[in-house]
């Protein structure tokens, strides 16, 4: 297919997402409005402005890409770009002055995740990855961690409640009783503690399609995997389980039962 090269789109997505990142620290430990959305989740002017951004800068450099974004919805159907943002991914974070908040943008190219960015601002951690070019963390290649025994491995979850929620307690108590660390450093932070190898395992069991976007694309070009909880590397499987790769077979049948 004919169209800007991968790094080309990369290069625009690194840009924006700081840019994006940018705006967010304007409104990052200030006394900031939450307002809370039908699913009870928080929401700001901080995650609008942001997505306003990207949107506008995608809509102006690429106007017939389509665009999926987490706060303000579809636009341009079935193009075969299709990028996919969530414009502050950790907002309770945010809200409470925690650093560990990113800008995730994702691009798939005719359906495949192919390019993946997560800025952090308020710690000015860039990653980001495209297909066959590497991954990448404030410049330096990123790589997982060669742990192959899941007795030594730090494994990492969003929060510790939503798990019997979804009915997957069992499973996460299980991989909690192996391992030798267990922390709730979360949301996308914890996918990227794994794609640059200070973490084995994060998991989680709620996953939109912009939670998961850029993640797919970074975890597997840093050598890891990143996949639904039925082992199928996806982003739109409604859940997800980042691994260093050398412990993914052990860790899907600790999942299984
Ligand atoms: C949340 C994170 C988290 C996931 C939640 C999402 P948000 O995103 O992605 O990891 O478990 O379901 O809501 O709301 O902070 O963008
Ligand atoms: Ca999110
Ligand atoms: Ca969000």
């Amino acid at each position: 297919m004919e169209g800007p090269s991968l790094s080309t789109l990369v290069d625009f997505a690194v840009d924006a997402a700081w840019q994006a990142g940018r705006l967010t620290l304007a409104y990052f430990q200030t006394c900031l409005t939450v307002e809370y959305k039908e699913d009870h989740s928080p929401v700001t002017i901080a995650d609008r402005r942001a997505e306003t951004l990207l949107r506008n800068l995608v809509g102006e450099r690429f106007p017939d890409h389509a665009l999926l974004g987490e706060e303000f919805g579809s636009v341009g159907g079935t193009a075969p770009y299709r990028w996919i943002i969530d414009p502050i991914d950790g907002t309770r974070s945010f809200v409470h002055g925690v650093p560990l908040y990113a800008v995730l943008i994702g691009l798939e190219v005719s359906g495949k995740p192919s390019v993946g960015v997560a800025y952090f601002p308020a710690l000015d951690e860039m990653v980001w990855a495209a297909n066959g070019m590497g991954c990448y963390w404030n410049g330096r290649r990123a790589h997982v961690s060669p742990q192959e025994n899941l007795e030594r491995s730090l494994l990492l979850a969003t929060d510790t409640e939503s798990f019997a929620s979804q009915g997957k307690n069992d499973a996460y108590r299980r991989l909690v009783d192996r391992v030798a660390e267990h922390r709730t450093w979360g949301d996308a932070y914890g996918h990227i503690l794994v794609a640059t190898g200070r973490a084995e395992v994060m998991l989680d069991p709620v996953m939109e399609s912009w939670d998961s976007a850029p993640l797919l694309p970074i975890l597997q070009e840093a050598g890891g995997t990143f996949t639904d909880w039925r082992g199928v590397a996806t982003i739109h499987g409604g859940d997800a389980i980042s691994t260093n790769r050398h412990l993914f077979p052990e860790v899907m049948r600790l999942v299984a039962g």
